[in-house]
């Protein structure tokens, strides 16, 4: 066996960030008093979020969606055994992309909240409170779809680890993976900082967009004139 570079820097440090983000909010979202901490980390999960998606098109190698975009070829390939390669595998592939969509889901629903007492989600003005508190609704739902979610992504890997005999966990530490000798597939090759520098940029505007600074204020309301009797 050889190991060979398979994800780059950036992915992993989105993916323990993600992890202990979400875990946090999973912890502030069910106690009394931490909404406003709450609705920090979400917006951070925002950035986050940007940046990964951007790197699936600019990133290294194997963090690029079409290395790894599931099709019905690769899937049928792969539940044949005949799938011979790096990175996620096409069954997990599925499952990367349910996890990022769902994420951005219950992040972009939680921008959009309102609790019914005194916190307003940052981009909650541009709906208006009815429906705000109908969106807060669902994000309260889907953060348990979300949770199963999780829940079978971390059952995979440790089902892959000790029945399929195969760690997907060390490469997501280290970014090297173990291969065959002989194995035909090539190293992760680096995106570049201009690559990275972009991503970040982005990912930062976006950060700056979903804190709601740049809503306009509502005008102040009407003041109701007190009748002279
Ligand atoms: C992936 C990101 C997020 C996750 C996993 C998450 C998770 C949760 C969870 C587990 C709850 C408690 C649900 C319940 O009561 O059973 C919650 C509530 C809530 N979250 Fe999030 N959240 C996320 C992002 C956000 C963001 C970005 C905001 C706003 C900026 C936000 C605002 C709220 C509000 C207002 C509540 C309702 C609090 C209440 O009425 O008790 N969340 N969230
Ligand atoms: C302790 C808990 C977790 C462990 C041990 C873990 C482990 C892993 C591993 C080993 C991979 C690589 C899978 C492969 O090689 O195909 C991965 C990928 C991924 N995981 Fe997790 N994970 C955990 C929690 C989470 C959570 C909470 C989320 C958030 C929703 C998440 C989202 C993802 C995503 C989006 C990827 C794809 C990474 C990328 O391509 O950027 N994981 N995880």
């Amino acid at each position: 066996m050889q190991t060979v570079k398979v994800w780059d820097l950036p992915t992993r440090l989105f993916h323990w960030l993600l992890v202990v983000s979400i875990a946090a909010l999973f912890i502030t979202g069910k106690m009394d008093d931490a909404i406003a901490l709450h609705g920090k980390i979400g917006v951070f999960v925002v950035g986050l979020l940007v940046f990964r998606v951007l790197w699936g098109f600019i990133g290294s190698t194997y963090a690029r969606f079409l290395q790894f975009f599931p099709t019905p070829a690769r899937i049928l390939a792969y539940l044949k055994g005949e799938w011979r390669g790096l990175g996620h595998n096409p069954l997990g592939a599925l499952s990367v992309f349910a996890l990022l969509f769902l994420t951005a889901l219950q992040t972009g629903l939680g921008l959009f909240s309102f609790d019914e007492i005194s916190f307003h989600g940052p981009l909650s003005a541009l709906v208006g409170d009815d429906l705000a508190v109908r969106l807060t609704g669902w994000h309260q739902t889907l953060a348990y779809v979300l949770l199963a979610f999780i829940g079978l992504h971390v059952v995979s890997i440790v089902f892959y680890k000790f029945v399929q005999k195969h760690d997907l966990l060390r490469p997501m530490i280290t970014g090297r993976a173990e291969v065959p000798e002989n194995a035909s597939s090539l190293p992760a090759k680096d995106a570049g900082i201009p690559a990275l520098l972009l991503a970040l940029a982005v990912a930062a505007l976006a950060l700056w967009a979903a804190c709601g600074t740049w809503i306009p204020e509502p005008p102040p309301s009407a003041v109701m004139e007190t009748p002279a009797w």
